[in-house]
């Protein structure tokens, strides 16, 4: 039978080795900035009822509308592979009355999302993210401090980054906004692709976000948001811009910026890259302060954001890997089966004083173990042979600098905690 052989899916992949130091050191750096910043972890489900996603994002919202993985299980429930965490987060904030008696919860979590989307460079169907959620509070403070905190973690990795920033109204402004933003196209409609034609009736709002290089000169003449602001939208956001500038921190205000997500309301903000290409949006958050009442909670205000990992792994320059490079300490090359076991006790005592070794069990000559040294990337390599075994002393060699020594296993230990 000529079977075919399988591979991965469209739009997901494995991460192998080779690239997983990326993936460690950025979730390493977030979790210590998250720390600084007084957020713990949580971990909802990967998958939930569609109906959490469905109300929570928005019915109209191209994720609920075609990139939902959807399926019924066993019982004939309709279950949905997240396509992002916020709406669950609120849910599990609800579910447990983790806001009972205290004043700010801030959350945090790590994973990944899944969206039925068009492949495309830095874009996946199964993504990750690494988010943010701040619950109980509506001060534009917190959303200054939650972006400081951002690009506290951004800047160790080396990345260039721009921030933008808008305000969506409320439920009192944005329905005046839209009326008035639908009238200017309907006026018009001839210039605008097919998309914004038929989105000037269903999500008149997602025009904005339309990235077809003709109609771009007609949306930026059209009205903009920040012109229709209620006096305390207004406010809120005069005042996020004030604590911005107070922590000394850049950005632009972006009135096209409406956010793929319903739940939106007053700050929306997006940290773009330039080196991505058509998927430049590194960041994505803002405030969504009715979300918990459409989950059918009490109201609670909320402020987060989610980064996308696979992108900024793309985009991290090779220099901060190099510099954290979780390469062996140590490479131990037995000559012969007694030196093996020899190599196999030294090597279990160094990994105990926390050395990381690597040890060769298919033996083979000096020269193809140290060619597996190098290619390996270890910095050093300790050869165990006869003259070793009697005299229980190893030769050690620096892949850095060739130098060779002998030493004991106590000058060993000692050598590398002194490193
Ligand atoms: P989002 O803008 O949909 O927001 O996603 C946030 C980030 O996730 C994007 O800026 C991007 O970097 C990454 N991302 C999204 N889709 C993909 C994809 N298909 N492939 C690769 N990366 C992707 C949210 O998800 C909101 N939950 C953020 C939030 C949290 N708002 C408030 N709290």
């Amino acid at each position: 039978m000529d079977e075919k052989t399988l591979t991965t899916l469209p739009g997901t992949r494995d991460i192998l080795p080779d690239e997983i130091l990326r993936w460690h050191l950025i979730e390493d750096q977030a979790r210590r900035i998250f720390a600084l910043y007084g957020f713990e972890e949580i971990r909802t489900p990967l998958f939930e009822a569609t109906e959490l996603f469905a109300r929570g994002i928005g019915g109209e919202t191209d994720i609920v509308q075609k990139e939902m993985y959807t399926f019924e299980d066993q019982s004939g429930r309709s279950i949905t592979l997240r396509p992002e965490a916020t709406a669950s987060v609120v849910r599990a904030y609800n579910e447990h009355h983790m806001g009972r008696g205290s004043g700010l919860t801030k959350l945090y979590y790590l994973g990944p999302m899944f969206r039925y989307e068009k492949k495309q460079k830095g874009r996946w169907r199964q993504f990750y993210q690494i988010g943010s959620e701040v619950l109980g509070s509506d001060h534009p403070a917190i959303e200054a401090e939650v972006i400081e905190m951002i690009l506290a973690l951004l800047e160790p990795l080396g990345i260039e980054s721009r921030l933008q920033i808008n305000s969506v109204g409320c439920g009192a402004c944005r329905p005046r906004y839209v009326e008035v933003l639908r009238e200017a196209l309907v006026k018009d409609l001839a210039p605008f692709c097919e998309d914004c034609r038929r989105r000037a009736e269903t999500n008149t709002l997602r025009v904005l976000d339309c990235k077809v290089e003709s109609c771009q000169p007609y949306i930026d003449r059209l009205p903009k948001i920040t012109d229709y602001l209620c006096e305390e939208c207004s406010e809120h956001f005069s005042r996020f811009k004030g604590y911005l500038d107070e922590a000394r921190i850049a950005y632009e205000v972006a009135p096209r910026l409406v956010r793929g997500l319903d739940y939106y309301v007053r700050t929306a903000f997006e940290i773009i890259s330039g080196d991505l290409g058509a998927q430049n949006a590194i960041v994505g958050g803002g405030r969504y302060d009715g979300l918990s009442e459409i989950l059918g909670g009490p109201p609670v205000h909320g402020f987060g954001f989610a980064l996308g990992l696979d992108r900024l792994v793309m985009i991290m320059p090779d220099g901060v890997i190099r510099n954290s490079a979780s390469k062996p300490d140590l490479f131990l090359a037995p000559l012969g089966e007694a030196a093996l076991r020899r190599a196999s006790a030294l090597a279990r005592t160094l990994r105990q004083e926390g050395v990381r070794c690597q040890l060769e069990f298919d033996g083979g000559s000096l020269r193809s173990q140290m060619r597996l040294a190098n290619k390996l990337g270890a910095r050093h390599v300790l050869i165990v042979g006869d003259t070793e075994l009697t005299s229980d002393r190893y030769t050690i060699k620096s892949m850095e600098d060739s130098r060779q020594w002998d030493a004991s296993l106590p000058e060993l230990v000692q050598y590398f905690k002194s490193l």
